[in-house]
């Protein structure tokens, strides 16, 4: 159960029922902001570079009335004295309600959990999961399509290392969709991941798009790669242009978490499935939502 007692770490920590009744107050607080977070404190904490989701965040907290305490970067805090990740967490849940956290680390946001009693949000960790932007991601798609079942799902780009990717395919185990998997053979998505989808899903290396209903593009995460050859035999293989246009549905939406380098050309930008900047938008909404269930229960 989300609520003043618990964390946000997988996206599996989000029942279905918890995910509709999260989609009912954002669309509430799109119509109008209640001030439900006064006097609260909120500490976004960003050991890893980040726009949109720490942006995204401060102002759904403050849209709620609250307050915002920030770290951005190691540069100038303790961290660069040789603190420990968990003496840095242990000191500032004393100065807030709830914590944000993007940490380059697989499992940071496990290991903050594990320590902090205010509730903590995994806003990124490392290359593991994002499960914040997957509840944007679904609330986008499901304002699009009304629901969710039934619908094709393509992703594309980096499977591997792209942790939204790995969200994204375990939320969708809340609904009945199929999925296809576009990537190259060295950037399909990892095992563990593969092995908790509860859907049908292919994988290929074509960009096979014409039958989808949702087109998720997505960066070739070039900070992960252990080696910068192994990036540059992979970068700027799949890209979304205005020739894709062609081949897609009428009625199909084209997202991204953002943000974009060269995957999709700004001329893709004007037509009317690209979705990617609404879906920015989204997440301030679907961010108040959590807060107010994090800090209210
Ligand atoms: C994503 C991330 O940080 O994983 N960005 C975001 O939060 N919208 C995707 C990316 O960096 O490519």
């Amino acid at each position: 159960m989300l609520g003043r007692n618990s964390d946000l770490v997988s996206i599996k920590d989000v029942g279905t029922d918890e995910i509709e009744s999260l989609f009912r107050k954002a669309q509430a607080f799109e119509e109008n902001a209640e001030k439900s977070c006064r006097e609260r404190i909120l500490a976004t904490l960003f050991f890893e570079a980040s726009t949109r989701t720490r942006l995204s965040f401060e102002s759904a907290m403050k849209r709620l009335g609250g307050e915002v305490i920030s770290v951005s970067g190691i540069e100038g805090t303790s961290v660069m004295k040789g603190e420990t990740f968990e003496d840095t967490i242990r000191m500032v849940e004393n100065y807030c309600d709830a914590i944000v956290l993007r940490h380059p680390m697989n499992e940071a946001a496990a290991l903050a959990a594990s320590i902090a009693n205010v509730p903590v949000i995994n806003a990124g960790d490392g290359t593991n999961e994002h499960p914040t932007q997957t509840l944007l991601d679904l609330y986008t798609i499901q304002k699009e399509f009304r629901s969710i079942d039934g619908l094709k799902i393509a992703m594309i780009g980096d499977l591997k290392y792209g942790r939204t990717v790995h969200s994204l395919s375990l939320g969708l185990n809340n609904y009945d969709v199929s999925m296809r998997f576009i990537s190259h053979p060295s950037l399909r998505v990892p095992d563990e991941i593969k092995r908790e989808i509860k859907n049908k899903f292919e994988e290929t290396e074509k960009m096979k798009l014409s039958d989808c209903d949702v087109i998720y593009m997505t960066r070739i995460q070039k900070e992960r790669f252990p080696e910068q050859r192994a990036f540059e035999a992979v970068k700027g293989l799949y890209k979304i242009s205005k020739e894709t246009l062609r081949s897609l549905k009428e009625d199909s939406i084209i997202l991204h978490p953002l943000p974009r380098v060269e995957e999709i050309e700004q001329g893709v930008d004007a037509d009317k499935r690209a979705h990617y900047f609404q879906q920015a938008r989204n997440g301030v909404f679907v961010r108040m939502a959590i807060l107010d269930t994090f800090l209210n229960g």
